[in-house]
């Protein structure tokens, strides 16, 4: 009863505070009766209506809106589609049409059917586009390769793929240069080998729409992609506004820092899109007059950090960054659709249960979930870190399991179970705030103590990255007895024994105060990853720096030489009895 009066106090409220049209007032109180716990949320529900009104609408156009390319064509036939970058070339929608039509109509005399799938292996970003939009039109499957990959990697993502032919383009041998590697991280699976995306077409309808929506993106608006198109940032969130929405799409090759602003106001680019490193790379370049010229309303991508976010939008003049999280081969999308500083995402707090995801408790060592007595995962609360999963299912099946007599193995059981069925384990571990928007955050022993200052792994680990271009580069801190803290060590993925240690010691110095540069350094074929994505430290940070337990070339920072020493076991002496300094 008293809920009701509420509601209808609201009703009034809202309407002359804040404006709204009467429908989403209705709508609003309703929401609010039927699914609030009383005041206590008020203030929760009144800072979030509005945003999560319009979350509703996005996911209803979402799920009814299913136009497909051949009705952009019609709407939109001689309008720019795609404009290349670098060779300026320019393809219409008709001409992406008639171009995919005959992919398709050649495919199909060579006998590929519905379900089969194709490898794409190519760099022509002319191409590409239509190469796959062809493939689809006959329902074959692409399988887009990762360009940059060779030997056993591009052998095994072919394999995995179960492609019945790879179409490969004639193009010089690449340039493996920077942007690309940047998507190394992006593309590597859980064992080390990469995993080839396979592009899902309600998927990348989906994933194209909700941002387009999301972010109150326009036909009219021109985006500029410097992704690479193999990737679902580049492809699907770029490209795809071209395919589904009648977006100009301006396709750069390569991405480049100093071009960048440039380009956006040669093509009138009003979105432009971003991965975090980028916009680091762009900051870092020297101010220019024209970087403030363009017409750009919109940042459009994943990991800007928190701690570059308003510099970012300050210097370059973006008014909004659409920050979104959403991995190729999970369905939780989430997205900053309101301009909330450093979020990735939200999820309601008024309708939890609305949107499919939830934030469960994770140890996050060993990124295992972590339940309670009755084997069903925790919710978080505001501020508590956890994993984000897809929703797990409160009547849980988990009862045909009771009949085990050993617990222990009962428990491995559901686990295992509620692990496949139920959820579906995305990428990182988030922190909630109050009002239920989402943050990427270090995780709990990232950061670590060394000459009485604290150092972030994930900061180091950038700067080296970015040092050595863009290895795999893992950093963390291990004890050295005797010794306060912890001393740092980056293991370094470098299967080509390709790095120069003097120039790598020189560009630290300016890179790294004293206290974050890494003293010692391991290097290492390759980097194990979790099935999640992150780098496996927990055995590398075990093994320490002793020469006898690691078999990978190490190295020491020798501070009266300001240069790395090979490490060997009379080294590793010294330092463990105190007599080397550190
Ligand atoms: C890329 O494809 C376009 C369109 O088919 C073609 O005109 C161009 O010559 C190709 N470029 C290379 C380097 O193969
Ligand atoms: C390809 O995959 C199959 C099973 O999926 C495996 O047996 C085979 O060894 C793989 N071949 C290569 C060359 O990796
Ligand atoms: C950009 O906009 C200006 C003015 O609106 C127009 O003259 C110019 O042709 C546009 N450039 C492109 C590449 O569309
Ligand atoms: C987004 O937030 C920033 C401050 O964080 C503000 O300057 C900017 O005007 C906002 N943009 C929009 C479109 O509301
Ligand atoms: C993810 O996909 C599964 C199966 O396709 C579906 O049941 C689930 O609702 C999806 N979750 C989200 C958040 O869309
Ligand atoms: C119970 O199962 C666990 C895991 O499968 C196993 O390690 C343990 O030995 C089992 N205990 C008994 C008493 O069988
Ligand atoms: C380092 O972190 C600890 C714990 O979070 C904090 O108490 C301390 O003030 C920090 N020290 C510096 C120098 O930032
Ligand atoms: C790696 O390169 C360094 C010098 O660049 C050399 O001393 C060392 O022997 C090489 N190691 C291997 C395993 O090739
Ligand atoms: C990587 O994983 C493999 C297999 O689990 C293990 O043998 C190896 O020691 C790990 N390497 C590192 C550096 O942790």
């Amino acid at each position: 009863m008293l809920r009701l009066a509420c509601s209808t106090a609201l009703l009034f409220v809202f309407r002359l505070l804040l404006g709204l049209p009467w429908l989403q007032v209705v709508a609003a109180c309703l929401i609010f009766f039927f699914g609030t716990g009383g005041w206590t949320s008020f203030r929760v529900f009144v800072k979030t209506i509005g945003r999560d009104l319009h979350a509703a609408g996005v996911l209803l156009k979402v799920k009814l809106n299913v136009k497909i390319f051949a009705e952009t064509v019609q709407k939109y036939g001689d309008k720019t589609a795609l404009i290349f970058e670098g060779t300026g070339e320019k393809w219409s929608f008709r001409e992406l049409d008639d171009y995919s039509n005959r992919v398709a109509n050649l495919l199909y005399q060579r006998g590929f059917r519905e379900g089969d799938v194709v490898a794409l292996f190519m760099e022509n970003r002319s191409q590409y586009v239509g190469l796959w939009l062809g493939m689809a039109k006959i329902g074959v499957e692409a399988a887009l390769i990762n360009f940059n990959l060779r030997l056993e990697a591009l052998v095994h993502c072919v394999n995995i793929s179960g492609s019945k032919a790879v179409i490969f383009g004639s193009d010089n041998p690449p340039q493996r240069g920077f942007t690309d590697r940047l998507f190394y991280i992006y593309t590597s699976g859980t064992t080390g080998m990469p995993k080839a995306a396979i592009v899902v077409h309600s998927r990348y309808y989906r994933m194209a729409a909700l941002v387009y929506y999301g972010f109150g993106m326009r036909s009219e608006d021109v985006l500029y992609d410097c992704l690479p198109l193999y990737h679902s940032a580049g492809n699907i969130v770029g490209v795809g506004q071209c395919l589904i929405h009648g977006m100009t799409v301006v396709i750069k090759k390569k991405f480049s820092a100093s071009k960048f602003w440039d380009d956006c106001i040669k093509y009138n680019c009003t979105i432009v899109q971003y991965i975090g490193e980028i916009c680091r790379y762009l900051l870092n370049q020297p101010v220019r007059h024209t970087e403030q010229q363009h017409r750009v309303r919109m940042a459009l991508g994943n990991g800007l950090r928190q701690s570059i976010w308003e510099e970012f939008m300050q210097r370059f003049n973006v008014p909004q960054i659409a920050e979104f999280y959403g991995a190729t081969e999970c369905n939780c999308s989430l997205g900053n659709f309101n301009n909330k500083t450093g979020a990735c995402g939200f999820n309601s707090r008024i309708l939890p249960y609305v949107y499919p995801i939830r934030l469960v408790r994770v140890d996050e060592e060993t990124m295992e979930l972590i339940r309670g007595p009755d084997g069903v995962c925790i919710p978080c609360g505001p501020g508590e870190p956890g994993q984000l999963v897809g929703r797990i299912k409160q009547n849980d099946p988990l009862r045909r399991f009771d009949g085990y007599v050993n617990e222990t193995a009962t428990n491995k059981k559901i686990a295992h179970s509620v692990f496949k069925k139920e959820t579906v384990p995305t990428c990182d571990v988030l922190v909630m705030d109050e009002c239920g928007y989402m943050y990427f955050r270090d995780r709990t022993g990232d950061t670590f103590r060394w000459k009485g200052e604290n150092v972030s792994t994930t900061e180091v680990e950038g700067t080296l990255s970015r040092l050595l271009d863009m290895k795999d580069v893992v950093v963390y801190g291990v004890e050295v007895p005797g010794v306060e803290g912890k001393a740092g060590m980056a293991a370094v993925a470098d299967p080509e024994n390709s790095t120069d240690l003097e120039k790598f010691s020189r560009d630290l110095e300016k890179a790294l105060p004293v206290y974050a540069r890494p003293v010692f350094l391991r290097f290492l074929p390759e980097v194990n990853k979790t099935g999640t994505f992150k780098f496996q430290k927990t055995e590398m940070r075990r093994e320490g720096f002793d020469p006898s337990l690691v078999s990978d070339r190490l190295y020491f920072l020798d501070c009266s030489k300001g240069s790395y020493v090979p490490l060997d076991a009379e080294l590793h002496r010294s330092i463990v009895s105190g007599k080397q300094k550190l």
